[in-house]
């Protein structure tokens, strides 16, 4: 489905029934990650995917990115469904993105929050400058040489060892992007803010997901700023890096499905 918005066209996936939950992607990915959790949670839940401004099937108008903007965006889209309340997760960008959202709605419009390795911290000045340079290099030479890069860092040793369909799929959605789209990405995450002192603010229950080898968000630096949360609990997902939903959908959804069946309950 698409819908125009804030200036752009929006693509996202709006499937089920039930309590609304939205669920953002990871860089440089598009909603279609989320495609193991589209496909069982609609039994029980409304399941609003979009894809982040820059990816999949959404306009990138600009190469200069913010996380205002695709928080924005998302904020809009569940305005132009009628969804008030909503249990709010994203995947470490996703994770970025559900950080601005708390920064710019009432708080008491999100029932629970599913943190999946992602952290709240600020870029390091190496770190920007890493990224600044992969956005010119996105615009040079488009997404090709950014899958190169980025699928060690995404995917865990298991899953490219054993997986070669998930990493097939991991390579197809970053290769469907425009190198202006990642460019655009990389520059809304290198400005973005230091989220840390929101996590003590946060009051509604959380789950906080990581794979066991995350790379980039790791179980031990994610266990540090989980507890900063007043009603966190963590899971670490065995045999997966950085994309535990796609690489141990099963076990991703074993945890997921019962802990949004228990906020829906109280
Ligand atoms: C992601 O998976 O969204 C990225 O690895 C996030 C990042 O580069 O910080």
């Amino acid at each position: 489905m698409t819908t125009n918005l804030n200036g752009i066209t929006l693509q996202f996936h709006d499937v089920g029934r039930g309590p609304a939950l939205l669920l953002l992607h990871a860089f440089p990915l598009s909603g279609e990650m989320w495609r193991p959790q589209l496909d069982a949670l609609g039994a029980d839940y409304r399941v609003i995917v979009p894809d982040l401004r820059g990816f999949g099937g959404t306009d990138a108008p600009s190469p200069d990115g913010s996380m205002r903007d695709l928080a924005a965006d998302c904020l809009e889209l569940l305005n132009h469904l009628g969804v008030e309340r909503f249990v709010l997760g994203g995947l470490s960008m996703g994770g970025y993105v559900a950080f601005e959202i708390l920064r710019q709605v009432a708080l008491d419009r999100v029932t629970g929050l599913l943190l999946c390795d992602t952290k709240p911290g600020a870029d390091t000045d190496d770190a920007r400058a890493n990224r600044l340079a992969m956005a010119e290099k996105a615009l040079d030479e488009g997404p090709l040489p950014i899958a190169e890069m980025m699928i060690p860092k995404l995917l865990g040793e298991t899953s490219r060892a054993e997986r070669p369909e998930v990493v097939r799929a991991v390579r197809g959605l970053i290769e469907a992007n425009s190198g202006a789209g990642i460019a655009a990405g990389q520059r809304a995450m290198a400005a973005r803010p230091d989220s840390t002192p929101l996590l003590p603010t946060l009051r509604m229950p959380a789950l906080v997901i990581v794979g066991e080898e995350d790379e980039l968000a790791s179980p031990s630096d994610t266990q540090a700023w989980a507890t900063k949360l007043a009603h966190g609990a963590l899971h670490i997902v065995p045999r997966a890096g950085h994309l535990p939903n796609m690489e141990q959908p099963e076990t991703f959804n074993a945890t997921l499905w019962p802990w949004l069946n228990r906020l829906n309950e109280s």
